[in-house]
């Protein structure tokens, strides 16, 4: 006996030792009649319940069908002892073949129930593993990655641009005093062009936050004097101010202070349009216009080109075509002196710009309050 239990309908041939006894029993017709009836059908009986069984195991496709299957046919209750009962009407000599044939049909469907279970085992264990399984070929998902502050990228590219040009990178304090905010800045107590600069000043007397770089001039100066000079000054200032879309208390300036024998205007302007051209792009106009600042003489303000509308007018830009980019002018000599200089020998030039506000107008971020909010989505449009 053999064959594939996979299918239902395909059927394991019948041993042919029972077929062979089938066709003795025809040719012993007669002889013993009764019992031989009896034997025959307990023989057909076995037979049928092979295929039934065999048809019924195809189509169990859980472990759990297996098992019914099983208590169908094969236990204590099932089909096969059923049958197997009748065995007592039969002859001694007749039960021998009916048994063995039994034991037969048995362990084929014992045999055919282990390979049943071990296909089920194994595709459900596929399955699972189909369900489980991951897909080690698949791209992966990309890792956000963060971005530097607007402002810090355009510190960086302020750093680049100047020390390129030979400019040295000074730090200076952010809690000053009066003095040095002020009246070494040719601002003596009372002097209106204080009211140009909201201040938070400190319980202690004299004491305050910086509202400007400019004082670190001082520093720098009282460092250097005698020696030429030519730095940048970058760092946070703070104003007491009304915080609205282009005025926060706290802020960036970068300072730029060039002292030396022969420093005239026209260096003052090469080194501030040469800056332009890198910070914006080569050939965006520039133009200077006059001002007043009362640690330079003369002053002036320098304005770009819109860099977003190019010139044509744009609510950044307050349809004017120009964006304001920095204060400046020439060392006051009153300003040299406190430096230690002596302004009939020495000149210079000094500069501030707000790289908050060029980072606005670089990338057309219309409200400088999102620098500090925290809102990732700021970054992904730069
Ligand atoms: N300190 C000035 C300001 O805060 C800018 C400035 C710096 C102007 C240096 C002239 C020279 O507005």
């Amino acid at each position: 006996m053999g064959g594939t239990t996979e299918h239902a309908g395909n059927f394991v041939p019948v041993d042919e030792r029972l077929v062979s006894f089938f066709v003795s029993l025809k040719q012993e017709k007669g002889r013993n009649h009764m019992s031989k009836i009896v034997q025959q059908d307990i023989l057909q009986q076995l037979e049928q319940l092979q295929r039934d069984a065999q048809t019924a195991l195809a189509q169990a496709n859980t472990t759990e069908a297996t098992r019914e299957w099983y208590s169908e046919y094969l236990s204590r209750k099932g089909r096969l002892t059923s049958i197997l009962r009748n065995l007592g009407s039969l002859s001694a000599e007749e039960r021998p073949l009916v048994g063995k044939v039994a034991n037969e049909v048995k362990a084929v469907l014992e045999n055919a129930l282990q390979e049943r279970q071990a296909a089920i085992g194994q595709a459900e264990l596929e399955a699972v593993r189909r369900a489980e399984s991951v897909d080690v070929t698949l791209p992966g998902r990309p890792q956000k990655l963060g971005k530097l502050h607007i402002t810090t990228r355009a510190l960086r590219d302020i750093y680049a641009i100047f020390t390129a040009m030979g400019f040295q990178i000074y730090d200076s304090p952010e809690v000053e005093t009066d003095e040095y905010n002020f009246q070494l800045l040719n601002m003596p107590p009372g002097h209106p062009a204080r009211d140009m600069w909201d201040t938070f000043y400190t319980t202690m007397p004299g004491l305050i936050l910086r509202t400007h770089t400019s004082p670190g001039q001082i520093h720098a100066m009282r460092e250097y004097a005698p020696e030429p000079i030519r730095v940048i000054l970058p760092g946070k200032c703070y104003r007491y101010e009304a915080v609205d879309a282009s005025h926060e208390s706290m802020f960036y300036q970068v300072e730029g202070l060039a002292i030396g024998k022969h420093i005239t205007f026209s260096d003052l302007k090469g080194v501030l349009i040469n800056f332009a051209n890198q910070m914006y792009g080569e050939g965006r106009k520039t133009r200077f216009r006059k001002s007043y600042f009362p640690f330079t003489e003369p002053s002036v303000e320098m304005d770009i080109e819109c860099v977003l509308c190019g010139g044509k007018g744009c609510p950044v830009c307050k349809y004017s075509g120009w964006l304001e980019m920095l204060g400046a002018g020439m060392v006051h000599p009153r300003v040299l002196q406190n430096g230690g200089y002596d302004p009939t020998e020495f000149s210079g030039f000094a500069f501030g710009m707000g790289p908050d506000r060029i980072a606005l107008q670089k990338y057309g971020i219309d409200d400088i309050r999102y620098f500090f909010t925290n809102d990732a989505r700021l970054f992904e449009r730069v």
